[in-house]
């Protein structure tokens, strides 16, 4: 099985990218480029806490990783001035861990859950009260002399991110005062993220050479900021630490990104949607089988950029490669039944 860690193009984030990338990340939302409509309401809701002098509405962002989500939520402590606890559904393994989280809080506090869908059925009945009435129940005994007793928590605000809005539980999704949607970035956004980055490297990069590191990083800034300082590598040990569009080029090259940001992996994945099974529609675990790569993967990593930029379609009876991606990867395309029923998804595309 490809390590997914190992992908230069992963939207998950990598080792290199924890110590790396938080010195590149918007510490402000005036530094911060992109996603224009959420940081406009954020703007609103920041505003109106403030000046009720109480904390902000529990929050919760969805979208495909590497989208910013753990930004906002640092930005946004930032902006209110109050501190930030950072965990993740998976790490909070029982209703006593979350208690101790929560006892920990100070007013006004942020809270920010990575992976909220996957936090356990004990510890969600945990986390309602807590976010609805900042109450923290616990029974104390056992059998009949077993007694509830209710804690007061300080009013505090829950950040939640997921890269799968569809597996939240509805108890817990109404609790979230507003819900927002990450997008993949414009090109001109991840051309401003790239010059960004590139000035807070201290290195030396043309216009061209942004737009064509912008162009490879399929929307996504963790992934721009990563082929980056590959490049940034390159233009150092063979161009003189200058980066020009030639030099980029090369560099990505040597990485096997091509001119779409795809890599061996994705192509290796369109490749067997096209030649094992006739382009589609074929299910997801089934494609997921035949290319040794786990169903969680395909869905939250492969699949949301190849939907963007129209090289798949997901209908009610599976996966289908479009014409794009045939002429893409050179396959001859022949006009034939392609009826996979509706689609369920629009797409718009980056291209
Ligand atoms: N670095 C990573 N994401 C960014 C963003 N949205 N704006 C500015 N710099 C970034």
């Amino acid at each position: 099985m490809p390590d997914e860690q190992q992908r230069i193009i992963s939207p998950r984030p990598r080792e290199e990218d924890l110590s790396g990338e938080k010195s590149l990340r918007p510490q402000r939302l005036a530094e911060y480029i992109g996603q224009e409509k959420v940081v406009e309401n954020l703007k609103i809701a920041i505003a109106a806490a403030k000046a009720r002098g109480e904390p902000l509405d529990h929050l919760l962002f969805y979208g495909p990783p590497g989208l910013g989500k753990t930004t906002i939520a640092g930005v946004l402590a930032n902006e209110m001035g109050v501190s930030i606890k950072i965990t993740a559904g998976p790490a909070i393994e029982r209703a006593g861990d979350l208690a101790a989280i929560l006892t920990n809080l100070k007013k006004d506090d942020i809270l920010f859950i990575d992976e909220v869908h996957r936090l356990n059925r004990a510890v969600e009945e945990v986390l309602y009260p807590a976010m609805e009435d900042f109450a923290l129940d616990i029974i104390v005994g056992k059998g009949p002399s077993a007694r509830n007793l209710r804690l007061r928590l300080p009013k505090f605000t829950v950040i939640g991110a997921t890269t799968r809005l569809a597996l939240l539980t509805s108890p817990l999704r109404d609790r979230f005062g507003s819900v927002y949607r990450l997008e993949f970035y414009s090109l001109e956004a991840m051309t401003e993220i790239v010059n960004r980055s590139a000035q807070l490297l201290k290195t030396e990069m043309t216009t061209e050479a942004a737009v064509e590191i912008a162009r490879r990083a399929r929307g996504t800034p963790r992934i721009a900021n990563r082929l980056l300082k590959r490049v940034r590598d390159y233009a150092q040990v063979v161009a003189g630490n200058r980066i020009t569009l030639d030099v980029a080029r090369e560099a990505l090259e040597r990485l096997e990104v091509d001119e779409l940001g795809l890599d061996e992996n994705d192509r290796r994945v369109l490749r067997a949607l096209i030649e094992q099974f006739d382009g589609g529609p074929v299910g997801l675990s089934t494609l997921a089988a035949a290319t040794a790569e786990e169903v969680d993967a395909i869905e939250d990593v492969y699949e949301p950029y190849l939907l963007q930029i129209g090289f798949l379609q997901r209908t009610s009876r599976g996966r289908i490669a479009t014409r794009r991606a045939y002429e893409h990867l050179g396959i001859p395309y022949s006009e034939r039944s392609q009826q996979g029923g509706e689609s369920e998804y629009q797409q718009s595309s980056l291209l």
